[in-house]
């Protein structure tokens, strides 16, 4: 451009300004400006100033192109040449300030017209850096949200009254659905067993009003109309400012799976061992039957005194056997409300001359009236004789007391407490009571215990075993019949 013309234009420019209040708006939160044709700062305000960290002076010293970042240079010169043939522009760049801090600018570029003829360029700028950083970490949270949710194990639902507003993947799948679609929008009740059924229970109605539910077990129906077990839990929210429902949905079928195969690898290993057991056991007294049984063979003239023998050893295998068939699962046919002090009266006959044989008095403190357990009547009695013969047998050379207390407690269930005054059992030895054929007596078979905690567990019952040298406390406790 011809250098007269120019100087004409930014002459027309000072007289322009001068009578324009535009830029006295000094403490305006915008930026103000006017740039020559060729791009110089003829007038700044301060917001100007404080934005750039460039003084008045420094600026009109530099043009718009100066505090560009370089990749901005380009875009915002082809802006300013639009202006300069008469179009408003309006554009983000990023701008360098003075301490090479990098501000984003929302900036307003328009024409200042004088006479038909284009002198400059006036515009507003406005730092966007606080607001869309703002804009931006928000932007970033909800997305991090979105995605935890999205991609969460765990199924999520959004229920607005009653009707399906969000769904999560895993829930999409879980509720047997190929797409979201198949489910926004639905109502609740759609997914709950028998549409009667209210589809909230009294903690779901509790989530709405602030407190998040349990997570408890629920079956639902699938839009394929199959039926699956889920763990729910309801947590209330706020969706566009109404209350919300955000559900949960906890696939179980693994859990399920992993504790079944828990009792199932447990059986099996109590099985095994069992077995192992078994086989050691009876393998004895087996070996015995068969060394007379040749011995016999040998001798035509075999001896009358081999057959105590030989029925001591086949009764040996038959206690075995009668003690593991008490094992088996007890039918529910057998199982009656029975008075608990009568039981153990009972027991307490039965064991009386054994206990006699060996100077043991056994002492009832029997607290209870008419109070009833619901059980097989024969296991509970073979139950206590275990641990009163247990009782006798650690006290066979002491001799002493074996006090059998029964009394209701305060938490409703009946305590029985079977107390000897024996040696106790060693601290080694405790962890491995229990264990099946573990016996410290020559002529145990290692069961009596085993087949007892079996028995208390089939009854909802509990086991504890307190023991040192003063004697041994057996405590069990069975929850009442009402
Ligand atoms: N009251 C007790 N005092 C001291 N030791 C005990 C008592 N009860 C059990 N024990 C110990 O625990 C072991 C296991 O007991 P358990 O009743 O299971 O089998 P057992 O008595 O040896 O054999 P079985 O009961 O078949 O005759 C016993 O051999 C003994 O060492
Ligand atoms: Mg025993």
């Amino acid at each position: 451009m011809n250098p007269k013309t120019t100087s004409k234009k930014k002459e027309k420019l000072e007289v322009f300004i001068k009578n324009s209040d535009f830029f006295e708006f000094d403490r305006h939160h915008e930026g103000y400006y006017a740039l020559d044709t060729t791009g110089r700062y003829v007038r700044v305000n301060e917001t100007c100033e404080q934005a750039t960290g460039f003084n008045k002076e420094e600026l009109y010293e530099l043009t718009y192109k100066d505090l560009l970042v370089m990749d901005d240079l380009e875009a915002v010169k082809e802006r300013f040449h639009r202006v300069l043939s008469g179009e408003i522009q309006h554009f983000t760049c990023l701008v360098q300030t003075k301490n090479r801090e990098k501000r984003e600018i929302e900036v307003t570029n328009t024409p200042i017209i004088v006479d038909s003829e284009i002198i400059g360029v006036y515009g507003t700028a406005k730092d966007m850096t606080e607001v869309n950083n703002t804009k931006r970490d928000l932007e970033e949270s909800e997305a991090l949200h979105r995605s935890i949710v999205e991609h969460s194990p765990d199924g999520v639902l959004i229920v607005q009254n009653d009707r399906i507003i969000f769904v999560n993947q895993t829930a999409t799948s879980l509720l047997g659905a190929k797409n979201k679609e198949e489910i926004i929008a639905r109502h609740i009740k759609e997914f709950f067993c028998h549409s009667k059924e209210d589809p909230f229970p009294s903690y779901a109605k509790e989530a709405i009003q602030g407190a998040s539910s349990v997570l408890y077990e629920k079956e639902l129906v699938t839009v394929k109309g199959t039926k699956v077990e889920l763990g729910m839990k309801y947590i209330p929210t706020i969706y566009k400012g109404e209350h919300a429902l955000y559900i949960m949905l906890r696939d179980l079928t693994e859990k399920k799976l992993a504790h079944d195969m828990m009792v199932y690898s447990e059986k099996l290993s109590v099985a095994g061992q069992l077995a192992a057991g078994i086989a050691h056991e009876i393998r004895n007294p087996i070996t015995a039957i068969k060394g007379f049984l040749q011995l016999m063979e040998d001798d035509t003239n075999y001896r009358k005194d081999y057959f105590p023998v030989l029925t001591a050893e086949m009764n040996r295998i038959e206690l075995i056997l009668s003690e593991l068939l008490a094992l088996a699962k007890p039918q529910l046919k057998d199982y009656k409300p029975m008075n608990v002090a009568k039981i153990l009266q009972h027991v307490i006959a039965l064991t009386k001359s054994q206990a006699i044989l060996h100077n043991i008095t056994i002492k009832p403190f029997i607290h209870l009236h008419s109070v009833s357990i619901v059980c097989d009547e024969n296991k509970i009695k073979q139950v206590f004789i275990n641990f009163i013969k247990n009782a006798i047998e650690a006290m066979s050379d002491t001799s002493g007391t074996i006090s059998v207390y029964a009394k209701q407690n305060e938490d409703g269930c009946v305590l029985i407490e079977i107390v000897d005054e024996g040696p106790g059992i060693p601290k080694e030895i405790v962890k491995k009571i229990g264990t099946p054929f573990f016996t410290t007596k020559e002529n145990g078979t290692g069961l009596g215990i085993m087949v007892s905690q079996e028995i208390i567990k089939q009854h909802n019952g509990e086991l504890k075993i307190d023991s040192n040298d003063a004697g041994t406390k057996i405590s069990v406790r069975f929850p009442v019949h009402i």
